[in-house]
């Protein structure tokens, strides 16, 4: 924060005025991008990036329905409601608009193809295919397919081998573009990493960053490559006031050399494994633990009452998630049956916080026995 208190106390404009910080930022960020992802645009919150993206996807495609994938969550928008399945589909939702078309969450546990089948990827990719064709079939070719690299909201969902890449194929086949959501698991999470899309094998179309990206300070960004962001030069012109200012570009930069300098992605590589090792051991004495998921420092434990029905145990996740918060560790629930404690601690969480973590579940878990 020290960076962008130095910021603030010397100059904050917008991005009509240039500014060394906001050239420096750029050329910083896109570098951890594979080519073409080599243009950015700044905003202010995941949602705002979310939205941008799909104006990009629009107006390059010329193109107007989507692609989206069940239980996923893009943002608070009323573009991204109507997206969102876990909003429009949920509580309060007005259903799926015209031109959205879902696909299934590529879940291994529980969803309808499982972990078991070599093919489970692929199966969950040839979903996407089948919807497309119906789309073609009615004369409304997809703009774009937008998915969570890892879904989020969905359960801490870690999509099978190949799902990606077969599902890029699949749209790509068709003309659309492939929109990468980042906000939740980029920035060295997953560990082996940068960018969770890279676990997948992928380059998306669009990217789009948030949450992490300024530690806190409300920063966003879309990353793209150079003809969709051409196409987009309308003369409309593209402005946003706080987006990409200099205060936020510094804490920008300031974020990029702690990731570097803290090694904090391979330490979301080696406490993620310590955490996920501890979650598997508990599985074999808490027969709560149905499943045990997740890269680096993305995780879930999924919680069910009967380990052949599945039966959800959203109550018990509940009850651990308050029990904890008692012993000083905050969790939440996620997933569509609200059963999946999600483990998304902060980059520099050490292995004494995590056998803390690991010692306090154990201890939570025993008095459900
Ligand atoms: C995957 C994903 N995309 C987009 C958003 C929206 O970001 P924001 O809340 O910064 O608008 C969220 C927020 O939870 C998210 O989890």
């Amino acid at each position: 924060m020290a960076a962008g208190q130095a910021q603030m106390a010397q100059l904050n404009t917008n991005t009509r005025f240039l500014h060394d910080n906001i050239v420096d930022y750029v050329q910083r960020l896109v570098a951890t991008f594979p080519q073409p992802l080599s243009v950015c645009f700044f905003v202010n919150s995941g949602s705002e990036a979310n939205d941008l993206a799909l104006r990009l996807a629009w107006t390059y495609s010329k193109r107007r329905d989507l692609l989206v994938v069940e239980h996923s969550y893009h943002g608070h928008l009323s573009s991204l409601i109507d997206i969102s399945h876990y909003k429009f589909a949920g509580k309060g939702g007005a259903g799926c608009p015209d031109y959205v078309w879902s696909t299934p969450c590529p879940d291994g546990y529980r969803g309808r193809f499982r972990y078991a089948d070599p093919e489970v990827g692929r199966h969950y990719a040839s979903t996407i295919k089948r919807q497309i064709d119906t789309m073609l079939a009615r004369d409304r070719p997809p703009a774009a397919f937008i998915a969570e690299s890892l879904g989020g909201v969905a359960g801490q969902i870690i999509p099978p081998p190949g799902y990606l890449q077969h599902a890029y194929e699949h749209v790509r086949a068709a003309g659309g573009l492939c929109i990468a959501d980042e906000v939740q698991v980029g920035f060295g999470r997953v560990g082996s990493a940068m960018w969770a899309f890279e676990t997948q094998g992928v380059v998306p179309d669009i990217v789009t960053l948030g949450k992490p990206i300024g530690n806190g300070h409300p920063l966003a960004a879309v990353v793209t490559r150079p003809e969709i962001a051409d196409a987009f030069n309308t003369g409309m012109e593209y402005f946003n006031t706080f987006g990409g200012n200099p205060v936020s570009c510094a804490i920008g930069l300031a974020v990029l050399d702690v990731i570097r300098n803290e090694n904090l992605a391979a330490n979301a590589t080696h406490v993620g494994g310590l955490i996920k090792q501890g979650l598997e051991s508990l599985q074999q004495k808490h027969s709560l633990i149905g499943d045990v998921r997740g890269v680096g420092l993305f995780l879930g434990a999924e919680l069910v009452r009967d380990r052949d029905t599945l039966e959800p145990a959203t109550e018990e996740a509940n009850r651990t998630v308050e029990a904890l918060k008692h012993k000083g560790i905050l969790l939440s629930t996620d997933g569509p049956h609200d059963n999946v404690l999600k483990i998304k601690p902060p980059m520099c969480i050490t292995a004494a916080d995590a056998n803390y973590f690991l010692n306090a579940l154990d201890e939570t878990l025993a008095e459900f026995a």
